[in-house]
Protein backbone atom coordinates (compact mmCIF):
# COMPACT_ATOMS: atom_id res chain seq x y z
CA UNK A 1 0.00 0.00 0.00
CA UNK A 2 1.07 3.58 -1.01
CA UNK A 3 2.54 5.65 1.86
CA UNK A 4 -0.31 8.32 0.43
CA UNK A 5 -3.17 5.22 1.03
CA UNK A 6 -1.73 4.14 4.72
CA UNK A 7 -2.17 7.83 5.65
CA UNK A 8 -6.02 8.03 4.50
CA UNK A 9 -6.62 4.86 6.48
CA UNK A 10 -5.06 6.19 9.46
CA UNK A 11 -7.07 9.55 8.89
CA UNK A 12 -9.81 7.63 8.66
CA UNK A 13 -9.48 5.27 11.42
CA UNK A 14 -8.67 9.00 13.82
CA UNK A 15 -12.90 10.11 12.41
CA UNK A 16 -14.21 6.36 14.12
CA UNK A 17 -11.79 6.91 17.33
CA UNK A 18 -13.09 10.00 17.74
CA UNK A 19 -16.73 9.47 17.60
CA UNK A 20 -16.11 6.10 20.21
CA UNK A 21 -13.52 8.43 22.92
CA UNK A 22 -15.87 11.67 22.76
CA UNK A 23 -19.32 11.00 22.76
CA UNK A 24 -22.13 13.40 23.03
CA UNK A 25 -22.91 13.44 26.83
CA UNK A 26 -26.02 13.87 28.89
CA UNK A 27 -26.29 16.67 31.35
CA UNK A 28 -27.59 15.69 34.24
CA UNK A 29 -27.88 19.13 36.39
CA UNK A 30 -26.15 19.10 39.48
CA UNK A 31 -24.00 16.05 38.30
CA UNK A 32 -22.42 16.99 35.05
CA UNK A 33 -19.43 19.48 35.38
CA UNK A 34 -20.31 23.06 33.92
CA UNK A 35 -17.08 24.17 33.52
CA UNK A 36 -16.63 28.20 32.96
CA UNK A 37 -14.35 27.24 30.02
CA UNK A 38 -12.10 24.35 27.79
CA UNK A 39 -11.51 23.08 24.35
CA UNK A 40 -14.87 22.06 22.19
CA UNK A 41 -13.77 20.29 19.01
CA UNK A 42 -14.41 17.52 16.54
CA UNK A 43 -12.75 14.52 14.87
CA UNK A 44 -11.09 17.44 12.16
CA UNK A 45 -8.94 18.88 14.90
CA UNK A 46 -7.69 15.01 15.69
CA UNK A 47 -7.40 14.43 11.77
CA UNK A 48 -5.01 17.71 11.74
CA UNK A 49 -3.06 16.83 14.81
CA UNK A 50 -1.94 13.64 13.76
CA UNK A 51 -1.68 14.46 9.44
CA UNK A 52 0.25 16.82 11.18
CA UNK A 53 2.57 14.67 13.11
CA UNK A 54 2.55 12.23 9.97
CA UNK A 55 4.21 15.03 8.65
CA UNK A 56 7.16 14.49 11.03
CA UNK A 57 7.96 18.73 10.19
CA UNK A 58 7.23 19.33 13.69
CA UNK A 59 8.48 23.03 13.79
CA UNK A 60 6.35 26.01 12.11
CA UNK A 61 5.50 24.37 8.37
CA UNK A 62 2.14 24.48 6.09
CA UNK A 63 0.21 24.42 8.78
CA UNK A 64 1.58 27.82 10.81
CA UNK A 65 1.95 29.21 7.27
CA UNK A 66 -1.78 28.72 6.09
CA UNK A 67 -3.37 29.60 9.39
CA UNK A 68 -0.98 32.81 9.21
CA UNK A 69 -2.66 33.62 6.38
CA UNK A 70 -6.50 32.98 7.07
CA UNK A 71 -5.75 34.61 10.09
CA UNK A 72 -4.68 37.63 9.09
CA UNK A 73 -7.22 37.56 6.07
CA UNK A 74 -10.08 37.12 8.46
CA UNK A 75 -8.60 40.06 10.96
CA UNK A 76 -8.11 42.22 7.55
CA UNK A 77 -5.04 42.76 8.57
CA UNK A 78 -1.34 42.70 6.53
CA UNK A 79 0.48 40.09 9.12
CA UNK A 80 -0.36 37.33 11.86
CA UNK A 81 2.65 35.95 13.20
CA UNK A 82 2.12 32.89 15.09
CA UNK A 83 3.83 32.35 18.72
CA UNK A 84 3.48 29.71 21.12
CA UNK A 85 1.37 31.34 23.24
CA UNK A 86 -0.57 34.46 24.46
CA UNK A 87 2.60 35.05 26.80
CA UNK A 88 4.74 35.14 24.15
CA UNK A 89 2.74 37.08 21.75
CA UNK A 90 2.30 40.37 24.43
CA UNK A 91 6.28 39.33 25.09
CA UNK A 92 6.88 40.15 21.75
CA UNK A 93 5.04 42.79 21.19
CA UNK A 94 6.30 45.09 23.83
CA UNK A 95 10.07 44.21 22.84
CA UNK A 96 9.14 44.78 19.59
CA UNK A 97 8.71 48.71 20.52
CA UNK A 98 12.47 48.80 21.66
CA UNK A 99 13.67 47.59 18.62
CA UNK A 100 16.30 50.15 17.37
CA UNK A 101 14.62 49.67 13.85
CA UNK A 102 11.98 52.47 15.56
CA UNK A 103 14.57 55.28 15.29
CA UNK A 104 12.77 57.97 17.61
CA UNK A 105 9.77 55.97 18.10
CA UNK A 106 12.21 53.23 19.81
CA UNK A 107 11.07 52.65 23.86
CA UNK A 108 14.29 52.56 26.50
CA UNK A 109 14.58 51.61 29.89
CA UNK A 110 12.37 53.91 32.36
CA UNK A 111 9.91 54.86 29.58
CA UNK A 112 6.27 54.54 30.66
CA UNK A 113 3.47 52.25 29.75
CA UNK A 114 0.18 52.89 30.43
CA UNK A 115 -2.12 49.84 31.78
CA UNK A 116 -4.46 48.35 34.43
CA UNK A 117 -3.68 46.17 37.28
CA UNK A 118 -7.05 44.36 36.71
CA UNK A 119 -6.18 42.03 34.63
CA UNK A 120 -3.89 39.06 33.60
CA UNK A 121 -0.40 39.21 34.54
CA UNK A 122 1.45 38.38 31.62
CA UNK A 123 0.21 41.67 29.96
CA UNK A 124 1.67 43.53 32.13
CA UNK A 125 5.10 41.65 32.61
CA UNK A 126 6.56 42.24 29.42
CA UNK A 127 6.61 46.18 30.44
CA UNK A 128 8.93 44.78 33.54
CA UNK A 129 11.46 42.54 30.97
CA UNK A 130 11.57 45.45 29.30
CA UNK A 131 12.90 47.67 31.84
CA UNK A 132 9.86 49.85 31.21
CA UNK A 133 8.04 51.29 34.01
CA UNK A 134 3.95 50.68 34.14
CA UNK A 135 1.53 53.09 34.83
CA UNK A 136 -1.19 51.59 36.29
CA UNK A 137 -4.76 53.37 36.12
CA UNK A 138 -8.37 51.92 37.57
CA UNK A 139 -10.93 50.27 35.46
CA UNK A 140 -14.85 50.88 35.51
CA UNK A 141 -17.54 48.63 36.69
CA UNK A 142 -19.77 47.34 34.66
CA UNK A 143 -17.70 47.29 32.13
CA UNK A 144 -14.03 46.43 33.47
CA UNK A 145 -12.07 48.24 31.25
CA UNK A 146 -9.53 50.90 31.65
CA UNK A 147 -11.10 54.34 32.66
CA UNK A 148 -10.47 56.75 30.03
CA UNK A 149 -10.02 59.95 32.25
CA UNK A 150 -7.28 58.28 34.33
CA UNK A 151 -5.41 57.43 30.94
CA UNK A 152 -5.61 60.91 29.67
CA UNK A 153 -4.49 61.19 33.07
CA UNK A 154 -1.64 59.42 33.20
CA UNK A 155 0.20 60.61 30.47
CA UNK A 156 3.87 61.89 30.87
CA UNK A 157 6.51 62.97 28.41
CA UNK A 158 7.72 59.25 29.43
CA UNK A 159 5.02 57.58 28.26
CA UNK A 160 5.57 55.96 25.00
CA UNK A 161 2.68 53.55 24.87
CA UNK A 162 -0.53 52.28 26.21
CA UNK A 163 -1.25 48.41 26.60
CA UNK A 164 -4.68 47.25 27.24
CA UNK A 165 -6.72 44.03 27.48
CA UNK A 166 -10.11 44.37 26.03
CA UNK A 167 -11.29 42.81 29.85
CA UNK A 168 -12.96 39.13 29.32
CA UNK A 169 -13.94 40.37 25.59
CA UNK A 170 -15.53 43.42 25.91
CA UNK A 171 -13.58 46.44 23.87
CA UNK A 172 -11.99 48.81 25.71
CA UNK A 173 -13.17 52.54 24.45
CA UNK A 174 -10.88 52.26 21.47
CA UNK A 175 -12.06 55.46 20.00
CA UNK A 176 -11.02 57.74 23.17
CA UNK A 177 -8.08 55.36 23.77
CA UNK A 178 -6.86 55.73 19.83
CA UNK A 179 -7.47 59.29 20.24
CA UNK A 180 -5.21 59.96 22.76
CA UNK A 181 -2.35 57.82 21.21
CA UNK A 182 -2.84 60.01 18.01
CA UNK A 183 -2.68 63.44 20.36
CA UNK A 184 0.22 61.80 22.20
CA UNK A 185 2.43 59.68 19.49
CA UNK A 186 1.91 56.70 21.63
CA UNK A 187 1.92 53.29 20.35
CA UNK A 188 -1.34 51.46 21.37
CA UNK A 189 -1.07 47.24 21.94
CA UNK A 190 -4.40 45.60 22.15
CA UNK A 191 -4.28 42.63 24.22
CA UNK A 192 -6.99 40.86 22.44
CA UNK A 193 -6.09 36.98 24.16
CA UNK A 194 -9.67 37.57 25.14
CA UNK A 195 -11.52 39.03 22.53
CA UNK A 196 -11.07 37.38 19.20
CA UNK A 197 -14.56 37.97 16.85
CA UNK A 198 -15.07 41.27 19.36
CA UNK A 199 -16.39 44.80 17.57
CA UNK A 200 -15.66 48.38 18.26
CA UNK A 201 -17.76 50.34 15.75
CA UNK A 202 -17.98 47.36 13.08
CA UNK A 203 -14.55 46.59 13.00
CA UNK A 204 -12.87 43.52 14.92
CA UNK A 205 -10.73 44.63 17.82
CA UNK A 206 -7.21 43.35 17.37
CA UNK A 207 -7.54 45.36 14.46
CA UNK A 208 -7.14 48.79 15.76
CA UNK A 209 -3.75 48.72 17.66
CA UNK A 210 0.13 49.16 16.31
CA UNK A 211 -0.16 45.61 17.75
CA UNK A 212 -2.34 43.61 18.78
CA UNK A 213 -2.00 39.63 20.35
CA UNK A 214 -3.90 36.50 20.60
CA UNK A 215 -3.86 33.53 22.77
CA UNK A 216 -5.01 30.12 21.73
CA UNK A 217 -4.71 28.06 25.09
CA UNK A 218 -7.86 26.56 25.96
CA UNK A 219 -10.01 28.86 27.86
CA UNK A 220 -9.97 31.42 25.24
CA UNK A 221 -12.07 31.34 22.01
CA UNK A 222 -10.04 28.95 19.87
CA UNK A 223 -7.53 26.77 20.58
CA UNK A 224 -3.80 24.98 19.75
CA UNK A 225 -3.65 24.15 23.34
CA UNK A 226 -0.63 26.55 23.71
CA UNK A 227 -0.31 28.65 20.95
CA UNK A 228 -0.90 32.62 20.56
CA UNK A 229 -0.10 35.05 17.66
CA UNK A 230 0.47 38.99 17.52
CA UNK A 231 -0.88 40.62 14.62
CA UNK A 232 0.25 44.11 12.55
CA UNK A 233 0.15 46.44 9.57
CA UNK A 234 3.40 48.10 9.23
CA UNK A 235 6.43 45.95 7.36
CA UNK A 236 8.57 47.50 9.96
CA UNK A 237 6.99 45.83 13.05
CA UNK A 238 5.96 42.59 11.17
CA UNK A 239 10.21 42.31 10.66
CA UNK A 240 10.92 43.56 14.44
CA UNK A 241 8.29 41.05 16.14
CA UNK A 242 9.59 38.14 13.85
CA UNK A 243 12.94 38.85 14.72
CA UNK A 244 13.04 38.60 18.73
CA UNK A 245 10.51 35.49 17.74
CA UNK A 246 13.32 33.70 15.80
CA UNK A 247 16.26 33.82 17.95
CA UNK A 248 16.42 37.46 17.27
CA UNK A 249 18.06 37.05 14.04
CA UNK A 250 17.71 39.78 11.01
CA UNK A 251 17.44 37.17 8.82
CA UNK A 252 13.55 36.66 7.33
CA UNK A 253 13.44 33.03 6.19
CA UNK A 254 11.17 30.48 7.24
CA UNK A 255 12.04 27.44 8.60
CA UNK A 256 14.28 25.27 6.15
CA UNK A 257 14.36 27.86 3.81
CA UNK A 258 17.96 30.07 2.73
CA UNK A 259 18.43 33.11 0.68
CA UNK A 260 15.21 34.68 0.55
CA UNK A 261 16.79 37.67 0.67
CA UNK A 262 18.15 37.20 -2.55
CA UNK A 263 22.18 38.21 -1.10
CA UNK A 264 22.58 35.45 1.54
CA UNK A 265 26.44 35.89 1.69
CA UNK A 266 26.32 40.11 0.84
CA UNK A 267 25.49 41.69 4.15
CA UNK A 268 27.56 43.75 5.82
CA UNK A 269 26.59 44.62 9.37
CA UNK A 270 28.12 46.25 12.25
CA UNK A 271 31.25 44.93 12.88
CA UNK A 272 30.85 41.58 11.65
CA UNK A 273 33.19 40.47 8.07
CA UNK A 274 31.09 41.29 4.98
CA UNK A 275 29.30 38.69 3.63
CA UNK A 276 28.95 36.56 7.04
CA UNK A 277 25.80 34.17 6.17
CA UNK A 278 22.31 36.19 6.93
CA UNK A 279 21.60 33.24 8.60
CA UNK A 280 23.29 33.70 11.34
CA UNK A 281 23.51 37.66 11.69
CA UNK A 282 21.25 38.82 14.65
CA UNK A 283 20.00 42.14 15.01
CA UNK A 284 18.20 41.79 18.21
CA UNK A 285 18.41 40.20 21.76
CA UNK A 286 15.64 37.92 20.96
CA UNK A 287 14.21 34.60 21.91
CA UNK A 288 12.88 31.63 20.36
CA UNK A 289 8.79 31.49 20.89
CA UNK A 290 8.25 29.57 17.55
CA UNK A 291 5.34 27.05 17.99
CA UNK A 292 5.57 23.98 16.29
CA UNK A 293 3.13 22.63 13.46
CA UNK A 294 0.96 20.36 14.84
CA UNK A 295 -0.35 23.21 17.12
CA UNK A 296 -0.86 24.76 14.01
CA UNK A 297 -3.04 22.11 12.62
CA UNK A 298 -5.38 22.27 15.81
CA UNK A 299 -5.84 25.83 15.23
CA UNK A 300 -6.57 25.55 11.53
CA UNK A 301 -9.50 23.20 12.24
CA UNK A 302 -10.72 25.72 15.18
CA UNK A 303 -10.92 28.84 12.69
CA UNK A 304 -13.40 27.01 10.31
CA UNK A 305 -15.50 26.65 13.58
CA UNK A 306 -15.12 30.23 15.34
CA UNK A 307 -18.00 31.80 13.49
CA UNK A 308 -20.04 29.01 15.43
CA UNK A 309 -18.25 30.00 18.80
CA UNK A 310 -18.82 33.35 18.33
CA UNK A 311 -22.77 32.97 17.81
CA UNK A 312 -22.65 30.30 20.84
CA UNK A 313 -20.96 32.94 23.16
CA UNK A 314 -22.82 35.96 22.11
CA UNK A 315 -25.81 33.73 22.98
CA UNK A 316 -24.78 32.34 26.39
CA UNK A 317 -23.50 35.19 27.81
CA UNK A 318 -27.46 36.91 26.82
CA UNK A 319 -29.13 34.47 27.97
CA UNK A 320 -27.41 34.59 31.46
CA UNK A 321 -27.66 38.33 31.65
CA UNK A 322 -31.85 38.33 30.38
CA UNK A 323 -31.91 35.34 33.32
CA UNK A 324 -30.19 37.27 35.99
CA UNK A 325 -31.40 40.65 35.57
CA UNK A 326 -33.99 39.83 38.32
CA UNK A 327 -30.99 40.11 40.19
CA UNK A 328 -30.05 43.80 39.95
CA UNK A 329 -30.09 45.02 43.53
CA UNK A 330 -27.84 42.42 44.53
CA UNK A 331 -25.20 42.19 41.69
CA UNK A 332 -23.55 45.01 39.20
CA UNK A 333 -24.16 43.00 36.11
CA UNK A 334 -21.62 43.33 32.96
CA UNK A 335 -22.28 45.54 30.16
CA UNK A 336 -20.98 46.14 26.87
CA UNK A 337 -18.96 49.30 26.18
CA UNK A 338 -20.83 51.61 24.16
CA UNK A 339 -20.51 50.71 20.01
CA UNK A 340 -19.36 47.57 21.03
CA UNK A 341 -20.31 44.20 20.07
CA UNK A 342 -18.29 42.15 22.02
CA UNK A 343 -17.18 38.30 21.80
CA UNK A 344 -17.70 37.52 25.35
CA UNK A 345 -14.94 35.47 27.35
CA UNK A 346 -16.46 35.10 30.21
CA UNK A 347 -19.59 36.99 32.43
CA UNK A 348 -18.60 39.16 35.65
CA UNK A 349 -20.80 39.23 38.29
CA UNK A 350 -19.77 42.08 41.11
CA UNK A 351 -21.69 41.98 44.39
CA UNK A 352 -23.03 45.37 45.34
CA UNK A 353 -21.70 47.60 48.37
CA UNK A 354 -23.51 46.84 51.40
CA UNK A 355 -25.53 43.45 50.86
CA UNK A 356 -25.32 40.43 52.98
CA UNK A 357 -23.70 38.61 50.53
CA UNK A 358 -19.65 37.08 50.35
CA UNK A 359 -18.10 36.48 47.14
CA UNK A 360 -17.07 33.06 48.70
CA UNK A 361 -20.03 31.72 49.72
CA UNK A 362 -21.30 32.31 46.07
CA UNK A 363 -18.31 30.66 44.65
CA UNK A 364 -18.42 27.70 47.63
CA UNK A 365 -22.03 26.79 46.98
CA UNK A 366 -21.57 27.42 43.07
CA UNK A 367 -18.89 25.01 43.12
CA UNK A 368 -20.99 22.29 45.65
CA UNK A 369 -23.45 22.60 42.66
CA UNK A 370 -20.93 21.37 40.08
CA UNK A 371 -20.72 25.02 38.23
CA UNK A 372 -16.84 26.14 38.33
CA UNK A 373 -16.31 29.72 38.83
CA UNK A 374 -12.97 31.82 38.35
CA UNK A 375 -11.75 35.44 39.67
CA UNK A 376 -10.96 38.56 37.39
CA UNK A 377 -7.78 36.89 37.11
CA UNK A 378 -5.26 38.41 39.11
CA UNK A 379 -7.85 40.55 40.60
CA UNK A 380 -5.41 43.71 41.63
CA UNK A 381 -2.22 42.81 40.34
CA UNK A 382 -0.42 45.34 43.07
CA UNK A 383 -1.24 43.82 45.76
CA UNK A 384 0.55 40.00 44.45
CA UNK A 385 3.73 38.79 45.71
CA UNK A 386 5.35 39.28 42.61
CA UNK A 387 4.56 42.71 42.16
CA UNK A 388 5.67 43.84 45.60
CA UNK A 389 8.58 46.23 45.63
CA UNK A 390 8.72 46.78 41.96
CA UNK A 391 9.09 49.82 40.10
CA UNK A 392 5.48 51.20 39.22
CA UNK A 393 3.48 54.41 39.04
CA UNK A 394 -0.20 54.66 40.05
CA UNK A 395 -3.01 57.06 39.11
CA UNK A 396 -5.50 57.58 41.97
CA UNK A 397 -6.59 54.66 44.08
CA UNK A 398 -7.32 51.82 41.95
CA UNK A 399 -10.64 51.56 44.27
CA UNK A 400 -12.77 49.65 41.27
CA UNK A 401 -9.71 47.18 40.83
CA UNK A 402 -9.89 46.66 44.84
CA UNK A 403 -13.84 46.12 44.65
CA UNK A 404 -13.42 43.73 41.35
CA UNK A 405 -10.74 41.76 43.26
CA UNK A 406 -12.77 41.65 46.81
CA UNK A 407 -16.22 41.10 45.33
CA UNK A 408 -16.33 39.74 41.35
CA UNK A 409 -17.24 36.10 40.53
CA UNK A 410 -16.28 35.13 36.85
CA UNK A 411 -19.08 32.45 35.15
CA UNK A 412 -18.43 30.82 31.72
CA UNK A 413 -19.95 31.52 28.31
CA UNK A 414 -17.98 29.21 26.02
CA UNK A 415 -19.59 27.05 23.50
CA UNK A 416 -19.68 23.76 25.41
CA UNK A 417 -22.61 25.39 27.24
CA UNK A 418 -25.98 25.79 25.96
CA UNK A 419 -29.40 27.39 26.95
CA UNK A 420 -30.29 24.00 29.48
CA UNK A 421 -27.13 24.48 30.99
CA UNK A 422 -27.48 28.39 31.35
CA UNK A 423 -30.88 27.87 32.70
CA UNK A 424 -29.31 25.24 35.50
CA UNK A 425 -26.62 28.29 36.38
CA UNK A 426 -29.43 30.90 36.78
CA UNK A 427 -31.63 28.60 38.92
CA UNK A 428 -28.59 28.14 40.98
CA UNK A 429 -27.46 31.58 41.70
CA UNK A 430 -31.55 32.81 42.26
CA UNK A 431 -31.64 29.74 44.84
CA UNK A 432 -28.50 31.07 46.39
CA UNK A 433 -29.63 34.34 46.96
CA UNK A 434 -33.09 33.10 48.27
CA UNK A 435 -31.16 31.39 50.85
C1 LIG B 1 -5.96 38.91 28.68
C2 LIG B 1 -4.95 37.81 28.60
N1 LIG B 1 -3.75 38.09 28.09
C3 LIG B 1 -2.80 37.13 27.98
C4 LIG B 1 -3.04 35.84 28.36
C5 LIG B 1 -1.96 34.81 28.22
O1 LIG B 1 -2.25 33.84 27.25
P1 LIG B 1 -1.52 32.42 27.30
O2 LIG B 1 -2.19 31.62 28.37
O3 LIG B 1 -1.75 31.84 25.94
O4 LIG B 1 -0.10 32.65 27.60
C6 LIG B 1 -4.27 35.51 28.91
C7 LIG B 1 -4.47 34.13 29.35
O5 LIG B 1 -5.41 33.54 29.55
C8 LIG B 1 -5.26 36.51 29.03
O6 LIG B 1 -6.47 36.24 29.51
Amino acid sequence: MSSEKLRQEILALVKEYYKQEWPEKEFKPGATPLEYAGRVFDEHELVNLVDSSLDFWLTTGRYANEFEQKFAAYLGRRYALLTNSGSSANLLAVSALTSPKLKDRQLVPGDEVITVACGFPTTVNPIYQNNLVPVFVDVDLATYNANVAQVEAAISPRTKAIFLAHTLGNPFDLEAIKALCQTHQLFLLEDNCDALGSKYDNKLTGTFGDLSTFSYYPAHHITMGEGGCVSADSPVLKVVVESFRDWGRDCYCAPGVANTCGKRFEWQLASLPEGYDHKYIYSHIGYNLKLTDMQASVGLAQLDKLPTFIEARKRNWNFLRNGLAHLEDYFILPEPTKNSDPSWFAFVLTVRDGKQIKRKDLANFLESKKIATRHVFGGNLIRQPAYQDKNMKVIGDLSNTDKVMKDSIVLGVYPGLDERRIEYMIETISDFIKS
